[in-house]
């Protein structure tokens, strides 16, 4: 893939997000819950159908071979029937990242969108509505934070900010980002993790999206993030653009992050943050 097309991949992530979250943000009222998922308090509202679709639509129609994972719809397309014969590029996409949120009124929940070519993502984009707040990155090219992208039309949106963790923060003074999941069982272990690690670190926030999660660690408004069961489209974007600004991205025992367990910061916290962690046995329900 060549840099002009790893660009127009990341063009699209922030042209599809800033879309969707436009489409978010003005349907006003509190969101009709139209199912549950995997309890019910996971839901699913007709915005993250409606998100979901118009992203669909729009990658569809400029890049008709791509596949595409939605949190909603799931893998679609099979890699070819596009212009250009075969495609090696999946999108990964969650419509509304902190759903909770949105059905409360509360700002941070985001549209993430994510471009994959033969596994590694390439670009990625977070487009946070409420703060007005597009975070992206390309990889090996840094993560980037523009604001005003709800007036873009697709040229330049302003100036946008290199973004950069927080260096050298003492695993005791860190500020912490974690999040947590829908079942009774796992949320019984994560208190149990929680209490081992609240009593060591500066403070906890739980946020209620982990892209921005992931988000706030690049820009160093969080100095680490932690979840267990995040999946795939959470954390493809954020955790590219979490990267870029120089954190680290794992699993534990050095695995790749995955929805057994998420970490995200710089090192040398990483480390300390993994050890402490991985002394929990975090990686288990009730
Ligand atoms: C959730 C949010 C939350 C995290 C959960 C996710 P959703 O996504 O990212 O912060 O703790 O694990 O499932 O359901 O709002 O798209
Ligand atoms: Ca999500
Ligand atoms: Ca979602």
């Amino acid at each position: 893939m060549t840099a002009a097309e790893a660009e127009s991949l990341l063009d699209l992530a922030c042209e599809v997000a800033v879309a969707a979250g436009r489409l978010l943000i003005g349907s006003g009222g509190r969101p009709e819950v139209v199912a549950t998922k995997s309890s019910p308090t996971d839901v699913v509202t007709e915005a993250d159908q409606a998100a979901e679709a118009l992203i669909r639509g729009l990658i569809g129609e400029k890049r008709p071979g791509d596949r595409i994972l939605g949190e909603e719809g799931g893998e679609t397309g099979d890699g070819t029937g596009g212009p250009g014969g075969l495609s090696d590029v999946r999108w990964i996409v969650d419509p509304l990242d902190g759903t909770v949120n949105y059905l409360y009124g509360l700002p941070d929940w985001a549209v993430s969108v994510a471009a994959e070519v033969d596994g590694t993502v390439v670009a990625g984009a977070v487009f946070v509505p409420r703060r007005d707040e597009l975070y992206s990155a390309r990889l090996g090219h840094g993560a980037w934070l523009s604001s005003g992208a709800l007036d873009w039309r697709g040229e330049d949106t302003g100036s946008p900010v290199r973004l950069a963790c927080n260096r050298d923060v003492p695993l005791a003074q860190a500020l912490v980002a974690t999040g947590f999941g829908y079942a009774a069982g796992r949320r019984q272990v994560q208190g149990d993790v929680l209490r081992a690690v609240l009593p060591r670190v500066r403070d906890i926030r739980r946020g209620g999206s982990a892209a921005v999660d992931l988000c706030s660690v690049a820009s160093g408004t969080v100095d680490a993030y932690y979840e267990r069961g995040v999946n795939l489209w959470d954390i493809a974007a954020g955790g590219l653009i979490a990267a870029e600004a120089g954190a680290q991205v794992t699993g534990l025992q050095g695995r790749p992050p995955s929805p057994s367990m998420t970490l995200a910061a710089p090192p040398p916290l990483l480390g300390e943050l993994h050890d402490l962690l991985a002394s929990t046995d975090p990686e288990r329900d009730a």
